[in-house]
């Protein structure tokens, strides 16, 4: 096994993890579902899914790939045997289909960030109308999707130490730095503190079922977790190390990037009073307008560096997802990582092309009639966030009738000898037994309604 590689140290792994979890989701997505949600409200709901569901399912990937040391399809066949490799083929699958989709996202990122810091933004009015048109010029948005593609694969092929690792080890301080440097600059921006409120005052009114439900899904999205990315790092790191601290010291990293780019966006969100712009567009109008109005010079520098926090961000992330099928084929198939990893990022760049041209330039993709006339690229990610709360689901009822629990607090308590009989292993054994697989068997069948009818559907 000691051919596959593994993390120099635990700083490596925890940077690399977290690296994964940090991405999009947390400076791209969490923002406008906080938007759409109610602002605070959201944030609540989202920090009880986060730790109630997801440090569990966590702390479980994790100890599954150790233990294994191989693998998502292989760690799942090796201690389950029988049919339960296939939860780990689902899980790749999903992974496949998430990058596909991201990849693209992060072409919007990587385009952004070049148009600003050249300063072609200068002579904009319109940014709404812009972003429509800019990510529908299908050849401008295929060469950045491409470029991104092709730095994840350079990295991915080096290896987890010299690659993963390496990589993680610059980007992930440089985010924090930026991330830092812009709340600041956020925070002296005029009506700064009414859209801090917005964000940070919780109106409880505010809660319905449908923020439980985006709350659920953005949590397990963001931790990267339900898909065996965690299992696969996971079966890189070392015997000696603590898991059960690595995954709270994970969670914390990516909870608190999401919730410090809440506190970047919404002051910018109040200093133009642009609350009514939603979605998938929010950052790209509202932040990109924001940059415009600081005069060229200073929206350059302040603009390139979001864009570049960004790229960043969706760069520590699309290196896990490749990684995931990669070690798949490396492990199984014992095929040679270099040539694995170019191949899979070919295909999945190009299982990617219906997203790209879902945003309006083919109309059959942007409006699927199947699905309430949503486009693709959301069809897609929303299926997507639906297989990681039913993937973590299962990997509850593994490890409850197939693994044991018992199992896995032994090789929890390895490189942790006071766990065994704490009371966070009480914690974490009823969350993984009976709170993770219930509420999430639940929520799941929720999200599948509420996406594909509406909750109309239930409630009348
Ligand atoms: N967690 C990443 C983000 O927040 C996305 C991701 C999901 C990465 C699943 C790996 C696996 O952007």
């Amino acid at each position: 096994m000691s051919n596959r590689g593994n993390f120099s140290s635990r700083l490596g792994f925890i940077l690399a993890a977290a690296g994964s979890a940090v991405g999009l989701g947390n400076i791209w997505r969490f923002p406008y579902l906080a938007g759409q949600n109610g602002g605070a409200a959201f944030l609540l709901i989202y920090l009880i899914c986060v730790f109630m569901l997801c440090f569990p399912v966590m702390i479980g990937e994790i100890a599954i790939g150790r233990k294994v040391q191989s693998d998502a399809y292989g760690s799942y066949q090796k201690l389950g045997g029988g049919k339960w490799g296939y939860l780990g083929l689902f899980g790749i699958l999903a992974g496949i289909f998430i990058l596909s989709f991201y990849n693209v996202v992060a072409g919007w990122a990587f385009g952004y960030f070049l148009e600003i810091s050249f300063g072609n933004l200068l002579d904009e009015k319109d940014f709404g109308a812009f972003f429509g048109s800019y990510i529908n010029n299908v050849w401008t948005i295929l060469s950045f999707s491409l470029g991104f593609m092709v730095i994840t694969a350079v990295i991915v092929s080096q290896g987890i130490q010299k690659g993963i690792e390496a990589a993680n080890k610059i980007m992930m301080p440089a985010l924090y730095l930026i991330l830092i440097g812009l709340i600041i600059y956020s925070l002296t921006l005029p009506n700064a503190m009414e859209g801090v409120k917005f964000y940070l005052v919780p109106n409880l009114s505010n809660i319905t079922l449908q923020t439980l439900f985006d709350g659920l899904r953005q949590a397990f999205f963001s931790l990267s977790l339900g898909m065996g990315c965690l299992i696969t790092y996971g079966s890189y790191v070392g015997k000696n190390q603590n898991i059960v601290s690595s995954a709270a010291i994970i969670t914390m990293a990516d909870t608190s990037v999401a919730f410090l780019a809440g506190l970047m966006v919404f002051p910018m969100v109040a200093a133009i009073n642009a609350y009514d712009v939603q979605g998938p567009s929010l950052v790209f109008v509202v932040l990109a307008q924001v940059f415009h109005n600081m005069g060229p010079m200073a929206g350059r520098i302040v603009g390139g560096s979001f864009f570049l926090l960004l790229c960043f961000a969706a760069l520590t992330s699309t290196i896990s997802l490749l990684e995931v099928p990669a070690a798949y084929l490396v492990d199984q198939k014992k095929l040679p990582r270099k040539p694995v990893v170019w191949g899979l990022a070919l295909l999945i760049f190009v299982l990617g092309l219906p997203c790209l041209v879902s945003q309006g330039k083919v109309e059959f993709l942007s409006h699927l009639f199947f699905y309430k006339d949503r486009d693709f690229l959301t069809f897609v990610s929303d299926m997507c966030d639906i297989s990681l709360t039913v993937g973590g689901c299962l990997m509850c009822i593994f490890i409850r009738y197939r693994w044991k629990i018992n199992n896995m607090n032994e090789e929890l308590a390895i490189g942790n000898p006071t766990y065994l009989g704490s009371m966070l292993q009480k914690y974490i054994n009823i969350t993984i037994l009976w709170v993770c697989p219930i509420l999430l068997g639940i929520l799941s069948i929720g999200v599948i309604i509420d996406k594909f009818f509406g909750l109309e559907w239930i409630f009348g």
